[in-house]
């Protein structure tokens, strides 16, 4: 599979500088969104690259040059727990960056894990996101960003692989029961993820390696692959890895930076 000109593979010394570029991205496309539209509507991960991301963010230049009155946060995937659980993907941003920002809680919005049952909890989550972007028929809504990760076994959001989430052609967001981690999840599909004007992949450390190969060079194989479904059209996708997570792709494949 060859690199497609809308997709950009640019890769970073260490974590740390991932998140640093990742947060220079994320504030950037932030500016650009709210000059040309009036807010800026993004959809956040789970992990550990961008807790850090987040820590940044909640910081200096960008607590002070972001117009986060104008932000709209909402999640790539949840994890059926409450908000208050330590695996909520929710908990780890309220933490790591919300709680920086004094936002309204309009401008907040989380997967409602409270509603029973999990389907529930995406039928209103889907609701929440179609009451922002207000789409006129046969449109999806268009997040200005969405925020994801790579599993080591080419998951991405929760779009596991096999899993029924993955022929979902008609949702924006539906809950499956994912075996390999027995818990249920609340995920964005691919084509709501594929409408969106920038994903951005934040992928570090070398057990990744091998899956981020496969996932970018390999066969297609989305069954097996799922983060090979993430094709966003006609938005642009920024796969930004650290050094070990890159460290089995092609020569001259990437850009570095330092
Ligand atoms: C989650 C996300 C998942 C995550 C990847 C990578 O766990 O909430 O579903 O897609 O982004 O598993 O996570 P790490 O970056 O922490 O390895």
């Amino acid at each position: 599979m060859a690199n497609p000109p809308n997709r950009e593979l640019v890769v970073c010394p260490d974590a740390g500088s991932v998140a640093c570029d990742g947060a220079r991205r994320f504030a950037g496309d932030a500016a650009a969104a709210i000059q040309e539209r009036g807010r800026f509507a993004v959809a956040l991960s789970g992990g550990s690259t961008p807790k850090r991301l987040f820590e940044l963010l909640a910081q200096d230049p960008y607590l002070e040059e972001v117009d986060w009155q104008n932000v709209h946060f909402f999640w790539s995937d949840e994890r059926y727990v409450p908000p208050t659980d330590p695996a909520s993907n929710y908990r780890m941003a309220a933490i790591a960056l919300l709680s920086s920002l004094e936002l309204p809680a309009v401008n907040i919005h989380r997967v409602q894990t409270e509603l029973a049952p999990a389907g529930a909890a995406a039928e209103a989550y889907e609701r929440e996101i179609l009451a922002l972007f207000r789409p006129g028929p046969g449109e999806v809504p268009k997040f200005d960003l969405v925020l994801l990760g790579l599993g080591t076994n080419g998951h991405t959001a929760s779009l596991f692989p096999h899993s029924k989430a993955l022929h979902e052609n008609s949702r924006l967001v539906v809950a499956d029961y994912v075996e390999e981690v027995s818990q249920w999840r609340i995920t964005m599909t691919a084509s709501l993820i594929n409408s969106a004007q920038n994903v951005l992949f934040l992928v570090t450390g070398g057990e990744k390696a091998q899956v981020v190969k496969d996932v970018l060079f390999g066969m297609p194989n989305a069954e097996q692959l799922p983060a090979q479904l993430i094709q966003p059209s006609p938005g642009t996708s920024v796969w930004l890895m650290d050094r070990a997570a890159a460290g089995m792709l092609p020569e001259g494949a990437f850009t570095f930076r330092m």
